[in-house]
């Protein structure tokens, strides 16, 4: 039973052995596998195998058409273990002989990849001191190196492409218009990837440094004692600009004084003033090596203190026309650098306010601003009632004699006040609330005027149309509800004086 099948197939196995036996020398046909890319330095390996080869071949590795390698008798597929040179790119084959045939392989190209060595950024401009605005071209080079990418580093962290601020392409990074966000250290990294080995150099790292241009220079001076006389502090500087800037200071176009500012774009020059002289006129020059400003000029001239001085009060309400605050101004007739100081029914108000919670229950609740010459009774209330006066002398010499004005009364009546939320002063700030007194008034009267003239309109309109025997209720006022074309001289210009107060009514609010 079991013989059956095989001995059905013996005649198959006939042919064939008599196929083989006829076809001597079968066709070799070697395949050859290999990398397409490979290190130099590294080792390639190749391999080339002769499926269905009978007997054992031998194999030659050519490069280019040369035998390069060679493998005899090998029974199983040979392998070619390559170190990889400049000189190993190209076309490879595997030629296999023996059993009476030969037969060459479909060719595998290799191309050599040189890692990158020895990066370093270059710029133009060299050095990369650009001002801002300007161009700066930065190039990734390699000494040695192919089929490289390349990635850029700023302050650290890695430009992603693409990018708003940065051109990347090639090995280059551009910064079309330089900002001063755009100053830090710059590096980058060539690298190439074979598989998953890649290979990779960093530079060292590039400073790019964007300069800001200058502002126009302003200029400002102060007065101190030095010994018996007096000195004058001169201030110049720029509202930007980046250092190094040349400061230099002249009196009636001589110049007294320069200084180079390393650090902050602001110098300092001290003069000589005696106070009551003018000194001249002063002005500030910045330059750096490509731009040159002028200061205004400010005159050099000390007035001290003196004539009056007076208190001015000021009243501030709110929109519901309840008084938010009370302003008092120091005023004093001359002085160029007055110093004040505030009075409260003749005792001396500290310049810090309220420093210690304990003096609160005998001083007023005030805030100081505008240099110590406006006092801020912020809550005004019956506690804040009071004199107040101020004294004026020169800053700059505390032994100097005081200006004193004379007392003014401030008087916070309960009427004011019961109308006010004691216990939760206002959040509006006095800047919100600007309506005095004579606001309030000006605009009672205007609504009173308005009124009469409306009552007026209506009993000239009714009288008017009562004659014609037209019945129309007094109540009508409403200019819109007049004819247009009524034929009465009064009837119109009653109407266009409504239409004035109107508007002078909505301006006003
Ligand atoms: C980059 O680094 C520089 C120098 O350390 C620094 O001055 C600059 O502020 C940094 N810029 C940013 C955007 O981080
Ligand atoms: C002038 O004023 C500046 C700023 O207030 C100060 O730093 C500087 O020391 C002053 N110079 C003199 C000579 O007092
Ligand atoms: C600033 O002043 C220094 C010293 O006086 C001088 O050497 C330098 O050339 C000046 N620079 C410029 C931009 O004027
Ligand atoms: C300040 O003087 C006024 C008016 O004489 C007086 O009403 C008020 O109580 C005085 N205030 C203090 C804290 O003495």
């Amino acid at each position: 039973m079991k013989e059956l099948p095989t001995l059905a197939f013996l005649p198959f196995l006939a042919l064939t052995n008599v196929f083989v036996k006829t076809c001597a020398a079968p066709p070799v046909r070697p395949v050859l596998t290999g990398p397409g890319m490979a290190y130099l330095g590294s080792t390639a390996l190749f391999s080339c195998a002769a499926p269905g080869a009978s007997s054992p071949l031998t194999y030659d590795l050519t490069l280019d058409g040369v035998v390069t390698r060679t493998s005899r008798r090998a029974e199983r597929p040979a392998s070619f273990a390559l170190r990889v040179t400049e000189r190993s790119g190209g076309s490879y084959r595997c030629l296999a002989t023996g059993g009476g045939g030969a037969g060459a392989s479909d060719s595998v190209r290799l191309t050599v990849v040189t890692p990158p060595s020895n990066t370093r950024v270059t710029s133009e401009p060299s050095p990369p001191v650009v001002y801002e605005g300007a161009r700066v071209t930065l190039s990734c080079v390699v000494t040695r190196g192919s089929h490289l990418s390349y990635t850029w580093l700023f302050n650290r962290s890695e430009i992603t492409s693409p990018s708003s601020s940065f051109n990347l392409q090639g090995n280059t990074l551009e910064i079309a218009q330089a900002a001063p966000e755009q100053a830090g250290l710059y590096s980058c990294m060539a690298w190439s990837r074979i598989g998953d080995v890649s290979r990779f150099s960093s530079s060292s790292e590039i400073l790019v440094t964007v300069k800001v241009y200058v502002s126009k220079p302003r200029i400002s001076f102060s007065v101190f004692k030095e010994g018996d006389g007096y000195r004058g502090n001169v201030t110049c500087w720029s509202r930007r600009g980046s250092p190094p800037l040349n400061f230099s200071l002249s009196v009636d176009d001589k110049e007294v004084g320069s200084v180079t500012a390393a650090e902050r774009p602001a110098a300092w020059f001290s003069v000589a003033v005696v106070p009551g002289l003018d000194m001249g006129d002063a002005r500030c020059q910045v330059s750096t090596d490509v731009q040159e400003l002028t200061s205004d000029s400010v005159t050099l001239e000390v007035v001290p203190v003196g004539g009056a001085a007076k208190v001015e009060v000021e009243h501030l309400y709110r929109a519901d026309s309840k008084l938010a605050a009370i302003i008092l101004t120091c005023g004093v007739s001359r002085g160029t650098f007055p110093y004040v100081s505030w009075l409260y029914n003749d005792s001396v108000l500290p310049a810090e306010a309220h420093a210690e919670p304990l003096f609160q229950p005998v001083l007023p609740q005030y805030v100081l601003a505008d240099r110590g010459r406006a006092l801020v009774l912020a809550a005004p209330g019956p506690r804040e009632s009071g004199y107040y006066s101020c004294r004026v002398r020169d800053s700059y010499d505390e032994a100097g004699p005081w200006v004193e004005s004379p007392a003014a009364l401030v008087h916070v009546t309960d009427r004011i006040l019961n109308s006010m939320p004691r216990a939760t002063p206002s959040p509006e700030t006095p800047q919100n609330v600007h309506i005095s007194s004579l606001e309030v008034i000006t605009m009672a009267f205007c609504c009173f005027l308005l009124l009469m003239l409306a009552v007026g309109v209506a009993c000239v309109y009714a009288m008017l149309h009562h004659r014609h025997g037209v019945c129309l209720p007094v109540n009508v006022r409403n200019s819109d509800a007049l004819p247009l074309s009524a034929p009465s001289r009064v009837d119109t210009s009653a109407e266009r004086d409504v239409q004035n107060q109107n508007q002078m009514v909505e301006m006003s609010l």
